[in-house]
C-alpha cells in the first residue's frame, strides 16, 4: 500500500459563529437572523480536517485560548485523528472566534477575531522542526501573525518541503518572503488584494497571477467560487471550471481546496487533476451547513469522483 501522505498545518483555528440571515441591521436596528450554527473552525483547522478526512496524516501546530474553546478545539483534533502535539494553550489570550454571515444564495462573509492565533511565534515552528521536517507539505494561512508565515516558508525552502499558502484574510505582504514559495493559492478578493490589481473574471485573474509568479512564486491558483479555479505555472495556464452542487453554505470552500489538494498531490496525482479533484472536493463541501461539519471523507468523495470526475 502507499505511503499516506503527511500534511502539517501552521495555522489557526477558531470557533465559527454561523448566522442565516436575508438582511444585515443597519446601525442602531436589531432584526430576527433565521438559524444559527456553531462549529470548529479556522482556515488552519479547516484546512487540517479536509487533508484528515481525505486520508493524510495531519500534524497541527497552533494555538488555541484558555477559555472553553481551548480544550474543546484540541479534542476536536484528536478525535478526528489529527496530532495535536504542537497544540498548545495560551494564558490570558482568548480562544480565535469568527462571527460568520451567510445569506439565502449561499454566500458568506466572515469577521475574524485572532486571539491565541496571534501567539504562534517561530520559535514555536523551531520547537515542532522534527514534526515539520518529516512532512510532504507545509500549509500556512494568513490568521497567525505574518512574521511567523515567512518563517515557515523559510524553513521549508531550506529543507525542501513542498510549501503552499493561503493568503487569507488577505494582507499587505512582502512579496520577496515567498520567493520559491511552491503554491500560492488565494481567492478572487485576496488575489486582487494582494496583487492590487482587479480580479473579476478569469483573464484578468490570468494577468494577476502571472504578476504574483513575476514576483517569484513558482504556482499560483486562484479559487474564483461557482467559476471553479485557475491554476498558472510554468508553461501552464489553466481554467478549470467546477462542478455543479446545489450551494446552501459556501463558508470553508476555499479551506476544502486547499486541504484535499494538498493531499492529493502528496499522492502523486498530477497537478491539474489535483486541481479537478479539489474543485469537486470544495463543491461538495458547500452542499452543507458550515466549515468542517460540511467535508466530506475520502470514502463519500471517492464515490463522487467515481460519477462527476
Ligand atoms: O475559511 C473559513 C474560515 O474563515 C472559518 O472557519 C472562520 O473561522 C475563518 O477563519
Amino acid at each position: 500500500m502507499a505511503k499516506r501522505p503527511r500534511i502539517a498545518v501552521v495555522g489557526s483555528a477558531n470557533i465559527d459563529l454561523t448566522t442565516f440571515t436575508d438582511q444585515f441591521p443597519k446601525p442602531g436596528e436589531t432584526i430576527f437572523g433565521q438559524k444559527f450554527d456553531l462549529g470548529f473552525g479556522g482556515k488552519g483547522a479547516n484546512q487540517a480536517v479536509a487533508a484528515r478526512l481525505c486520508g493524510a496524516d495531519v500534524f497541527m501546530v497552533a494555538r488555541v485560548g484558555n477559555d472553553l474553546f481551548g480544550p474543546a478545539t484540541i479534542d476536536n483534533f484528536k478525535k478526528l485523528g489529527i496530532d495535536t502535539t504542537h497544540v498548545k494553550q495560551v494564558e490570558g489570550l482568548s480562544s480565535g472566534v469568527a462571527p460568520i454571515f451567510v445569506e439565502p444564495n449561499g454566500q458568506n462573509r466572515i469577521l475574524v477575531v485572532k486571539g491565541a492565533n496571534d501567539a504562534l511565534k517561530a520559535a514555536d515552528v523551531d520547537a515542532a522542526a522534527e514534526t515539520l521536517k518529516a512532512a510532504d507539505c507545509i500549509v500556512l494561512q494568513f490568521e497567525i501573525p505574518l512574521e511567523t508565515v515567512y518563517y515557515t516558508v523559510a524553513f521549508a525552502r531550506k529543507h525542501g518541503i513542498r510549501c503552499i499558502v493561503n493568503p487569507a484574510p488577505a494582507q499587505a505582504i512582502e512579496m520577496r518572503a515567498l520567493t520559491d514559495l511552491d503554491y500560492f493559492v488565494p481567492n478572487e478578493s485576496e488575489a486582487q488584494a494582494v496583487g492590487g490589481m482587479p480580479v473579476r473574471n478569469v483573464d484578468e485573474a490570468k494577468k494577476c497571477a502571472e504578476m504574483l509568479m513575476a514576483g517569484g512564486i513558482r504556482r499560483v491558483i486562484i479559487t474564483l467560487g461557482a467559476n471553479g479555479s485557475l491554476l498558472v505555472a510554468p508553461g501552464v495556464s489553466e481554467h478549470v471550471p467546477a462542478f455543479a452542487v446545489k450551494s446552501v453554505d459556501s463558508s470553508g470552500a476555499g479551506d476544502a481546496f486547499i486541504g484535499s489538494f494538498a493531499v492529493f498531490l502528496a499522492e502523486g496525482i498530477p497537478e491539474l487533476e489535483a486541481v479537478r479533484r479539489a474543485n469537486l472536493y470544495a463543491g461538495l463541501s458547500t452542499s452543507g451547513v458550515g466549515t468542517q461539519k460540511s467535508f466530506y471523507d475520502r470514502a463519500r468523495f471517492d464515490a463522487e469522483w467515481a460519477i462527476k470526475g
